[in-house]
């Protein structure tokens, strides 16, 4: 019983996540628009597979109903995706280089950066405050617990700050080990940190796109060198479902760049669709996976996330330009949104299992400052994509750990100064 109502209390919060901005601006047209992209992935489906029938009448209502119980909640519920950065000298909450889990490209102190201002922001929502992570506290939580990550390399950056969050917390560092004793890459699809002393497991997954990536047969077209099935979840999807904590990504590689630049194109079913664009096969695949989740996940079990697009800070993308700033944006100019967060909301409001959304974009948005630039493992590239660590995916994570802390530990504070204070609950004690 108590599961069933956390689990709408986190649908509802799902769906008011929108802030006021989002629900306000030319909201009709951008419903209209992702409506209309959905409505062709629909037809598309309907095409190939009956399979997919079950969509139709939750997505048809959610079109009809989204958006004016999110209109009702707004005003009691804090949006904690809206607010701004604040200096806080509690942050950084961990040493990376002390920290055997954050990998090289991402220690951007370690790689000698020499301003340390933007180590020290808080994101601080306008109406409450974020639950302050309590390592303590938290570990008991995961206690025989799953934690599973999928999704690109900003999901793996997330995986990253969790264990090094967690290590804080843990005296015997030997007692933290990579299952399989696997060496942190880019390219590895599977990588598993046990805590052995509370026993449970973080893991992460590579699937750049959740759907399924395949090389392509010799009788199609010589530039088509890969496809992706839209239609069909990665197969290590199956990876994933005993897990009680799961959280997606995907968008840094939905770019022609990445796909079509390389060769890679859509299929569903057994066609290639070449005509398809990049914005209509995310929406597709979304679709998948949103039918994956109600089909193969227990809600009773799993607690479901999606983390929104994480906006970069290029000055010149196809130059590899970027300036690092030392400060945060005043204004977001714009990077505050994106097609592909939009899609997210949309797809996760048709779904009957409860999917939180972490509504990153926003708050990502301002931190100019907070990217590893040439502090990575490549100094002569600047990298205006990745995060250093520690930082923004910190954030992401408190984020995270404050939906899943139990209903009375997450209450929202008001604002008056008050504040869970870590002092009393010990974060390094
Ligand atoms: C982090 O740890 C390293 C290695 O122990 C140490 O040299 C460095 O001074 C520490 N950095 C900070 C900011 O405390
Ligand atoms: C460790 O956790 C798993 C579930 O992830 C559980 O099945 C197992 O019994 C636990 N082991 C111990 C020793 O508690
Ligand atoms: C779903 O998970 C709950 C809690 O772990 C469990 O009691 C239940 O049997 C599961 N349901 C199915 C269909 O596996
Ligand atoms: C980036 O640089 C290229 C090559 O110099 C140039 O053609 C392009 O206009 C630049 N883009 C922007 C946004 O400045
Ligand atoms: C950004 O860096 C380039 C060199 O990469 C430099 O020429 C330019 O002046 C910098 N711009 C700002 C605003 O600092
Ligand atoms: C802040 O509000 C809480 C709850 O309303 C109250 O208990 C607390 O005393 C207040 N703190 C200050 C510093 O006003």
């Amino acid at each position: 019983m108590i599961s069933l109502n956390r689990s709408v209390s986190f649908k509802q919060r799902a769906q008011s996540v929108g802030s006021p901005r989002f629900f306000k601006k030319s909201w009709v047209s951008r419903l209209f628009r992702v409506h209309i992209v959905l409505g062709s992935v629909i037809s598309c489906l309907l095409a190939i597979s009956g399979g997919y029938l079950y969509v139709i009448p939750n997505l048809t209502k959610a079109f009809h109903e989204s958006g004016f119980s999110g209109f009702e909640k707004l005003d009691r519920d804090c949006d904690v995706f809206d607010g701004n950065w604040v200096l806080d000298d509690s942050y950084p909450m961990y040493n990376a280089s002390e920290c055997p889990f954050v990998e090289k490209g991402f220690n951007c102190l370690g790689n000698g950066r020499t301003d340390k201002e933007y180590l020290r922001w808080r994101w601080k929502p306008k109406n409450c405050d974020i639950s302050r992570f309590n390592v303590h506290k938290t570990l008991e939580m995961l206690r025989n617990k799953r934690v599973v990550f999928v999704g690109d390399s900003m999901s793996r950056t997330q995986w990253e700050s969790l264990i090094c969050l967690l290590m804080t917390g843990i005296e015997d560092k030997q007692s933290v080990y990579e299952v399989h004793g696997s060496k942190i890459t880019k390219q590895i699809r599977f990588l598993g940190v046990k805590f052995s002393s509370f026993n449970f497991t973080i893991e992460f997954y590579r699937s750049v796109f959740l759907v399924q990536h395949n090389w392509s047969p010799k009788h199609w077209p010589r530039r088509v060198r890969s496809a992706l099935k839209l239609d069909v979840m990665d197969d290590i999807s199956k990876e994933w479902i005993n897990s009680d904590v799961l959280i997606f990504n995907t968008g840094q590689w939905w770019v022609p760049g990445k796909l079509f630049g390389t060769g890679c194109y859509f299929q569903l079913g057994d066609s290639l669709r070449l005509g398809l664009s990049v914005a209509n096969a995310f929406g597709i695949a979304l679709v998948t996976w949103s039918s994956w989740v109600d089909a193969m996940i227990n809600s009773s079990r799993t607690q479901v996330f999606f983390r929104t697009f994480e906006p970069s800070h290029w000055r010149n993308l196809t130059l590899r330009q970027c300036n690092i700033t030392t400060q945060p944006l005043q204004e977001a100019g714009g990077k505050d949104q994106s097609p592909y967060s939009e899609t997210v909301f949309q797809v996760v409001k048709a779904m009957r299992t409860p999917v939180t959304v972490l509504h990153i974009t926003p708050m990502s948005a301002f931190r100019s400052d907070a990217h590893v630039g040439h502090w990575s493992d490549n100094p002569s590239l600047s990298d205006c994509s990745h995060w250093c660590l520690p930082g923004i995916p910190d954030m992401w994570n408190e984020m995270l750990l404050s939906n899943l802390l139990p209903e009375k530990e997450n209450e929202i504070n008001p604002v008056n100064g008050t504040q869970i204070s870590r002092d009393a609950n010990g974060l390094d004690g």
